[in-house]
């Protein structure tokens, strides 16, 4: 059998146990290949980490086969299978929800083509189907949320219960769970902060516009709190919460994630309370990780992105140096 470069490279990446660690240093000859599945364009959030993907593949003469699965899996599993067919060198994506991917990626590693998870996490019955996953800690983010809202609780909410309204990510994906997790592990220290209502908006704007519209609408319970997981719908739901004749931040506190620079214009307009920072920036590290792992050069199994908090009170002065 011919052993082509990208054949060696792979199986060089899928690790020592195919005895062929190290002998992929060599003949790189041809730009790299790189396959990649993208959620979709469901936010701002998405639309830099796209960017960032498509400037870094190009910084790094990268040849990029870019598919938007319009946030279904199923467009996913198409593009993954179009990508082994195409025995491009490196298969990369950021997984709209967690589970089902079982085959598909059993699939790539037989045809010998490593998988490179970026933002969002798979759950699998075999960790060797894919190689290294870089992204931010969901959970954590969850946790920042909530640290914020115990805080602000203590020194601004009225005595008794604080009633959280919660519009959650895509059903099923890694951020909406993490991220809800983590948010109700910080808030079971203090009873009185309750989550009322809690649905998905599926991380858009429309959605999140139109399930706060049915939370204001139900009003057997008034709303202190909004927990958005991400920016768009909390702007979505800021442009509810104006048209039902409230004050956005006022009359409803509002703690939301990704930090893009929507969500600092609304802080700095006074509408929205404080945004836990999930960095998009992503493509740089993915097109080195390919490299490497192409070059059969060992990799960290998880790379977790660093990020920070930021509230209303530095919104216009940080709000020159966001990059997305
Ligand atoms: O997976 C990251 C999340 O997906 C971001 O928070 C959100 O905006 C995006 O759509």
């Amino acid at each position: 059998m011919k052993t082509t470069r990208r054949h060696l490279l792979a199986l060089a990446a899928l690790g020592p146990g195919l005895g062929l660690a190290g002998t992929a240093a060599f003949a790189a000859d041809k730009p790299l290949v790189i396959g990649f599945s993208q959620v979709g364009a469901e936010s701002e959030w998405r639309t830099a980490n796209s960017n960032s993907i498509k400037d870094a593949a190009k910084q790094a003469g990268i040849t990029l086969k870019f598919a938007d699965a319009q946030q279904k899996q199923e467009n996913q599993v198409k593009a993954i299978r179009s990508f082994i067919a195409q025995r491009v060198d490196v298969i990369a994506f950021s997984p709209v929800v967690e589970s089902g991917w079982d085959t598909v990626l059993r699939e790539a590693k037989n045809a010998r083509i490593p998988v490179i998870l970026t933002d969002r996490a798979v759950k699998v019955s075999d960790p060797s189907l894919y190689v290294t996953f870089i992204g931010s800690d969901f959970v954590e983010e969850g946790r920042k949320a909530g640290r914020w809202l115990v805080d602000w609780a203590r020194k601004n909410a009225p005595a008794g219960d604080v009633n959280i309204v919660e519009l959650q990510g895509t059903v099923g994906s890694a951020p909406a769970l993490d991220r809800k997790r983590g948010f109700e592990e910080i808030l079971a220290s203090e009873p009185r902060l309750k989550i009322v209502r809690s649905q998905s908006g599926d991380f858009t704007r429309a959605k999140g516009k139109e399930v706060m519209e049915a939370f204001l609408k139900a009003k057997d319970k008034k709303i202190h709190v909004l927990f958005a997981h991400n920016d768009d719908m909390a702007i979505g739901a800021i442009q509810a919460i104006e048209e039902a004749g409230l004050k956005p931040a006022k009359d409803i506190a509002i703690v939301s994630i990704d930090g893009v620079r929507g969500a600092f214009q609304a802080m700095a307009a006074g509408k929205l309370n404080v945004t836990v920072e999930c960095n998009p920036m992503l493509g740089p590290q993915l097109m080195q990780l390919a490299k490497d792992v192409v070059a059969g050069k060992s990799v960290a199994r998880r790379i977790t992105t660093e990020e920070g908090v930021f509230t209303a009170d530095v919104a216009a002065k940080e709000l020159p140096n966001r990059k997305y």
